[in-house]
């Protein structure tokens, strides 16, 4: 198929971009780079020895948007093209309201102009809110994320769950991604946040780098067995091939399934501290600091409708998401710059 990557030159785009065109597939990206740049996608070029049709175009805008359809046969989308820091989006509000929403509709009305049926969304496990309950299973309903950034999410699978249903022949694919970090074997792409990066890896890995003095620890007094939050962390290279996983299913059905992309298995702050020193032989230094506002304790996913539906399972374990975390940063201190 020939799928379109809005928003492909950013972390999880590009490593989905490797996973498909090792797949066989042909890949388009369109990025107006506001998290990326264009380095990232010729690592991926190098990486599998195959190029990409690549346009700088912000994807709300709906000339730019229209030209892509035009000038390329299009099978599917997969929408990453969004902002996603959680604190900027209390900040700056309308920003993210504007750039994640207006983006998804733009690609929605290109796709119906230009009968293209297929659609992957990127979506976060923020959408169920502040849940007690665990793991978190798609037929849960939705809560109230804490902040606009959650809200964009839930809104756009609102947005996409109606299109559905006065579309038919629409088929869509929502994946609630949980925390994805790690990188690809290569060590040539990677995670590369803009300024102190607001993720747990992403600081691990700047302070071992030596970017960062010391790693806060966001509260040790949460119900988890060693106080410090519990999550589903899951590596980037399972999480694409999640991706190549939803496009063949999305060829064959219709209407819209929603999918966790986790592991089902949940690990505390401390348990990546101390596997990222194991693995690479490395110390963390860090402090115990007051809890983060909007926190929760714990996040895991019941991973078994990604196994029974899109026939995907994570394969890689917490050492390898920790070895290659570093493997990236180690070799490209300051990222891509
Ligand atoms: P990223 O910032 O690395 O990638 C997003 C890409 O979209 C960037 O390259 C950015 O330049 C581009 N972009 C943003 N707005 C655009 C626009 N209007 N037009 C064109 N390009 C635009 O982020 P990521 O970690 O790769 O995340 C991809 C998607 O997955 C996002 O929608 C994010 O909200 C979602 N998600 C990420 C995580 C995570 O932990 N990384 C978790 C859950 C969901
Ligand atoms: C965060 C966002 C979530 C978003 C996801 C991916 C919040 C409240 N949630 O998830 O909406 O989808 O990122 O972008 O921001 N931690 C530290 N020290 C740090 C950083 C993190 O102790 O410097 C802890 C956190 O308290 C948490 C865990 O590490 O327990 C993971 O944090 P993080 O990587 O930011 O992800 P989430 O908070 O799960």
């Amino acid at each position: 198929m020939n799928v379109l990557l809005a928003g492909g030159a950013g972390y999880i785009g590009t490593h989905t971009c490797v996973e498909l065109l090792n797949a066989g597939h042909s890949v388009v990206i369109a990025d107006n780079y506001s998290n990326s740049c264009p380095e990232a996608v010729a690592r991926v070029e190098e990486i599998t020895g195959k190029s990409v049709v690549l346009y700088e175009a912000d994807v709300c805008d709906k000339a730019a948007v229209d030209k892509i359809f035009s000038e390329n046969k299009i099978d599917a989308v997969i929408h990453f093209a969004g902002l996603k820091a959680v604190g900027e989006s209390c900040e700056k509000p309308l920003l993210y309201y504007r750039n994640n929403i207006d983006s998804t509709l733009t690609l929605l009305e290109a796709m119906e102009k230009y009968g293209v049926n297929n659609f992957i969304f990127s979506s976060s496990a923020t959408v169920y809110g502040t849940s007690d309950t665990m793991p978190l299973v798609e037929t849960m309903p939705t809560g109230t994320p804490t902040n606009p950034y959650g809200m964009t999410k839930l809104m756009m699978e609102q947005i996409l769950t109606d299109t559905a249903k006065a579309r038919p022949e629409m088929s869509i694919v929502i994946l609630r991604y949980f925390n994805p970090i790690g990188a690809h074997e290569s060590g040539r792409i990677g995670e590369d946040p803009n300024g102190i990066p607001n993720n747990l890896m992403p600081f691990i890995t700047q302070v071992a780098a030596g970017r960062l003095s010391q790693l806060g620890v966001f509260g040790d007094d949460y119900p988890t067995p060693d106080g410090t939050g519990v999550r589903d962390y899951i590596h980037v290279v399972d999480l694409a091939k999640g991706h190549v996983k939803a496009i063949g299913y999305s060829a064959d059905h219709k209407g819209v399934e929603i999918v966790n992309l986790g592991t089902g298995m949940g690990y505390s702050v401390l348990d990546i501290v101390k596997t990222f020193e194991k693995v690479n032989n490395l110390t963390i230094p860090y402090v115990i600091k007051p809890r983060r506002a909007g926190d929760i304790a714990v996040c895991y996913a019941d991973a078994s409708k990604a196994e029974k539906v899109l026939g995907w399972k994570a394969e890689k374990n917490l050492e390898d998401m920790c070895f290659d975390s570093w493997n990236w940063q180690s070799h490209n201190v300051n990222g891509y710059k």
